[in-house]
């Protein structure tokens, strides 16, 4: 059996790709097309149709193994993959290659009964139970060798399979108990954590302002997680809780990784990320993977959701610098964990499959394959419902597949650099959102939508950069809600400005460092110089509130009292305050917005000062979006998405 000649063995070579996900790429001659696939939850006559429609449907990957511990090893060390050597040798019969999931994601149940301790435990002291799925504690050394120990089994019996295309390490790392886990061994371990960090208990007790409200600790003991608490807990032990669930959680993932770069070397690794995960670095991630992978659920019932998927995507090619990443799943219509599961209407998977290949995947997945018959997402949609293959949801899958298949070309091709790009910074992400704040209505995920909506409604693309990229190619760079940021990045926003960078920065910005410490000087004391302003006051808007400008639209969520030092006003409120700026700052531009417009002001500064950078915007129908990706031949291939309803003429 092959998987395609290596006729796209060049991919890999492209920028930003690493050499090993040659191996991937040699597999497929297109798109990857396909799902979850879980034929532990069915009996042999199924897994014969399953093989048959797969061939109608055109899928070329599948993901097996995500939830098959339990299966994998019924009780301690006694490991049964018998099971599962039919079903990857008859996926390589179909000419279906794998991405192999190293079943980590949930412990048997023999874990919990033999090791309570790798239990979760919330911040109030409650253990979480298994019956679910992800019940591990990520400081748990005993689930971590228990862990290693299996992928150490799965790796060496899998290793020369010839429909091993890529791991999957885990699944969705942090989607249950991302910050869960308060048990003593997580408290141990967060203290290892901040002597790594801080060196010396006087560093820390400076770091988290412990003078504050008697909150001096004299011995690293009396440092625990934030738990439960009478009242605001110390921003700054909250703040590095966050940076140490993040990386304690991918040091579970680098244990994994480290035993498959050790037995399979050749193998790309990956694992998936829920959508736009506040609770992991994505870019410290991103760092570790070979590809990054992607679960994407936008609400067919929220008429945004195309927007916010579109930004994801951008966000996820933007965490290895522009290189294609992997729709690891989708739901084919309704997902069952809203309190409304609305269906994908007739034609929506395409278009959103499409519009994640137009934003640079390299495939098509979906959750899942065959929709379950038992269990909590039995009502969760999938490629081969419960009416099987003579469905709606099925034909649909079916043109899709071959669909795809026309376009080999787009496999591994790169997608093409845009000229705007926004700024998102992870740790400055959960400084934002601490309690005891001016106002609740300070949301990153809002504030970064309502800054890349104006650029997506004009049809113009734009990447997702982190604070520690060069900008230079940038010609607009977005900056909303920058809170906490460190002297340095701020020092560098400088030099992107003067050297003729054009840059948008939105209220409260530049307000603390990196301990979450007031930068004193005025607000915002990094930013007073480049921006040519000081901010006198905040004056957030009560819930539904706004403030009318003077030509119209009106300022909402927030508000400052600027005075100008340089700074020109572009936007002022009724009584003639002024609410947005404009400085010139060495050879580029300087914009402030002291406020959150309504939409159509947004979209009209948005334009304003993408036309200051020199940024053009194709000449689309409203609804339409276009987006190149460059072949490796070297061609330029426009996606057009069209999101319009009802009839349409296309010339
Ligand atoms: C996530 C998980 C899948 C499944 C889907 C349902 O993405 O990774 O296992 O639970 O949600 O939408």
């Amino acid at each position: 059996m092959t998987y395609g000649q290596g006729e796209f063995g060049t991919r890999a070579e492209q920028p930003g790709g690493p050499a090993r996900l040659a191996h991937f790429y040699d597999r497929l001659d297109s798109i990857a097309y396909g799902g979850d696939y879980n034929p532990e939850q069915w009996g042999p006559e199924t897994h014969a149709e399953d093989a048959e429609l797969m061939r109608v449907a055109g899928v070329n990957l599948a993901t097996v193994g995500i939830f098959s511990w339990a299966k994998s090893e019924p009780a301690p060390g006694a490991y049964d993959f018998g099971w599962l050597d039919g079903h990857l040798d008859r996926l390589a019969d179909a000419g279906v290659a794998v991405c192999l999931a190293t079943m980590t994601a949930s412990p048997p149940a023999w874990l919990a009964r033999l090791h309570p301790e790798t239990l979760p435990m919330t911040a109030d002291g409650t253990r979480l139970h298994p019956g679910s799925r992800q019940h591990w504690c990520p400081s748990s050394p005993v689930f971590r060798q228990y862990a290693t120990r299996l992928v150490e089994q799965l790796a060496k019996r899998y290793a020369g399979h010839p429909a091993l295309a890529l791991w999957h390490i885990g699944n969705e790392f942090g989607c249950h108990i991302s910050r869960h886990c308060h048990c003593e061994v997580s408290t141990a371990a967060f203290r290892r954590w901040l002597r790594a960090r801080y060196g010396t208990l006087d560093a820390l007790n400076s770091a988290w302002s412990t003078d504050f409200w008697s909150q001096r600790y004299g011995d690293w003991e009396e440092i625990h997680t934030p738990r439960t608490a009478p009242s605001f807990r110390n921003p700054t032990q909250q703040l590095d809780y966050l940076r140490f669930s993040s990386d304690e959680l991918l040091e579970c993932y680098r244990a994994e990784k480290a035993v498959l770069d050790a037995v399979t070397p050749g193998v790309p690794v990956t694992t998936n990320f829920v959508p736009v995960a506040k609770t992991l670095d994505l870019f410290t991630w991103a760092r570790e993977m070979d590809v990054v992978s992607y679960d994407s659920y936008p609400d067919p019932h929220d008429p945004d959701s195309v927007h916010e998927a579109a930004f994801s995507y951008d966000v996820m090619r933007g965490l290895r610098d522009g290189q294609p990443w992997l729709l690891m799943e989708q739901a084919p219509s309704a997902v069952n964990w809203r309190t409304r599961n609305g269906r994908k209407q007739p034609g929506r998977m395409r278009l959103d499959s499409w519009q994640a290949v137009a934003h640079g995947a390299d495939s098509v997945l979906f959750f899942q394959w065959r929709q379950s018959r038992g269990g909590a997402e039995k009502f969760h949609s999938a490629m081969v419902p419960h009416g099987g293959p003579e469905t709606r949801i099925f034909r649909e899958a079916t043109a899709l597949g071959a669909e795809l298949a026309a376009h080999p070309e787009l496999l591994g091709s790169v997608p093409e650099r845009a000229e705007a790009a926004l700024l998102l910074d992870w740790p400055n992400w959960w400084a934002l959102e601490q309690d005891a704040h001016p106002s609740a209505d300070a949301r990153m995920l809002d504030a970064a939508h309502a800054h890349h909506r104006p650029l997506y409604d004009a049809s113009v693309p734009c990447d997702v950069v982190p604070v520690d990229r060069d900008w230079s190619a940038y010609k607009l760079l977005l900056v909303p809600n920058l809170y906490s940021v460190s002297q340095e990045t701020a020092d560098r926003l400088h030099t992107y400005v003067s050297s003729g960078g054009t840059l948008l920065m939105s209220y409260f910005s530049g307000i603390t460092d990196e301990h979450d410490r007031v930068h004193l000087g005025g607000y915002p004391a990094p930013f007073r110089e480049l921006l040519g302003l000081r901010v006198e006051e905040f004056e957030p808007l009560p819930e539904g509130g706004a403030l009318r400008f003077g030509g119209g639209g009106e300022g909402t969520l927030w508000s400052e009292e600027l005075a100008l030092e340089g700074a020109a006003p572009i936007l002022t409120y009724a009584d003639g305050r002024p609410a947005a700026t404009r400085n010139p700052y060495g050879t580029g531009h300087a914009w402030y917005l002291g406020t959150r417009p309504d939409p159509v002001t947004m979209r009209a500064i948005l334009d304003r000062a993408r036309l200051d950078a020199g940024i053009r915007a194709p000449d689309l129908p409203v609804g339409t979006q276009v987006r190149t990706r460059i072949t490796a031949d070297g061609r330029r291939v426009a996606i057009r998405l069209d999101h319009r309803e009802g009839t349409v003429t296309v010339s």
